[in-house]
């Protein structure tokens, strides 16, 4: 019998699948493997086993956006992709974007008391990059640091450099609009001083003064590739990028960075991350705080 069932004054009808468990839509265990090793190979991520599912729901919207039923014809899209666009939504779909102002305070504690007054008194230009930088909350965080201790008339003596391999984090960043929910870390003087209101239909949205904001240099880079000619810097951020990463790509990560470390310089990492187990030159100061040797 097809169709709704009537018993005792109940009608049943089949359950629609839930939405992400479409049978259409749900990810093989070889397409699985082929997705880990291509997001392995090209951008670093280790997707563990068990990450079916998320898999699966991060792609479905992708796919939806391209109209595709299955990961399958996905699959195809990508392998018959010559200019890596594909690859580069593959990575946004993939790619964990969380962060926020003043995240792991710590570190700016760090920056506002034993680097910033050193970068002021200096007489040259200095590099700071935050390196997945994500939608621009981290770099800004270090700007607005940079313009209170060392003074916006100062601020030429920093080179910041803000990368990311998300073409979508980078436009958000670039943008540099947020909400009034996402400021509020930040010390209330500050968003009068670093930030502009919108009006109107803007309204609820601020965006961080044009004129800072253009002090950062954001730029599309991928960690997984060389970067020998981003310059040298005092401090590197690469906080909750690398615990994304297994401990080879770790190690590798860590030597490159050390390379573009002037001597003394710092890497700071995410507290949830730790170089335990990645063999390193780098000095441990505390935590998720590391040092090239002078
Ligand atoms: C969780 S966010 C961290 C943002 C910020 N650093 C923080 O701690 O709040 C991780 C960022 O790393 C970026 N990312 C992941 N793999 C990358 C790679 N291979 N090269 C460059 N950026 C990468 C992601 O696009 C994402 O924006």
């Amino acid at each position: 019998m097809s169709g709704p069932a009537s018993q005792s004054g109940v009608t049943w009808t089949p359950a629609p699948p839930a939405a992400d468990t479409q049978p259409a839509r749900r990810v093989s265990q070889h397409e699985f493997a082929e997705i880990r090793d291509l997001a392995h190979k090209t951008f670093g991520l280790d997707l563990k086993q068990g990450k079916e599912a998320l898999v699966t729901a991060r792609l479905s919207k992708r796919l939806a956006a391209l109209g595709l039923g299955t990961i399958g014809e996905y699959l195809e899209v990508l392998r018959s992709d010559r200019t890596g666009g594909e690859l580069t939504s593959l990575i946004d779909a993939l790619a964990t974007n969380y962060t926020s102002f003043q995240r792991e305070p710590q570190h700016f504690e760090l920056l506002r008391t034993k680097i910033l007054p050193l970068i002021a008194s200096s007489h040259g230009r200095t590099g700071v990059w935050s390196a997945g930088c994500s939608t621009g909350e981290e770099p800004y965080t270090i700007l607005m640091h940079a313009a209170d201790v060392m003074g916006e008339q100062n601020l030429g003596k920093l080179r910041l450099l803000a990368t990311d391999i998300s073409n979508k984090a980078l436009a958000k960043a670039r943008a540099g609009v947020y909400t009034l929910d996402k400021l509020a870390d930040l010390p209330a003087d500050w968003r009068r001083r670093f930030l502009q209101k919108g009006v109107g239909e803007l309204s609820g949205s601020f965006r961080i003064r044009p004129d800072l904001a253009s002090k950062v240099e954001f730029s599309r880079l991928n960690l997984m590739e060389p970067f020998e000619n981003a310059g040298t810097f005092r401090v590197i951020f690469c906080r909750n990028v690398m615990i994304y990463f297994d401990k080879h790509t770790q190690e590798r990560l860590v030597r490159k960075f050390a390379a573009q470390l002037e001597p003394g310089g710092w890497l700071l990492i995410g507290h949830s991350e730790g170089l335990m187990g990645v063999r390193n030159e780098l000095e441990y100061v505390m935590p998720a705080v590391y040092r090239k040797p002078a």
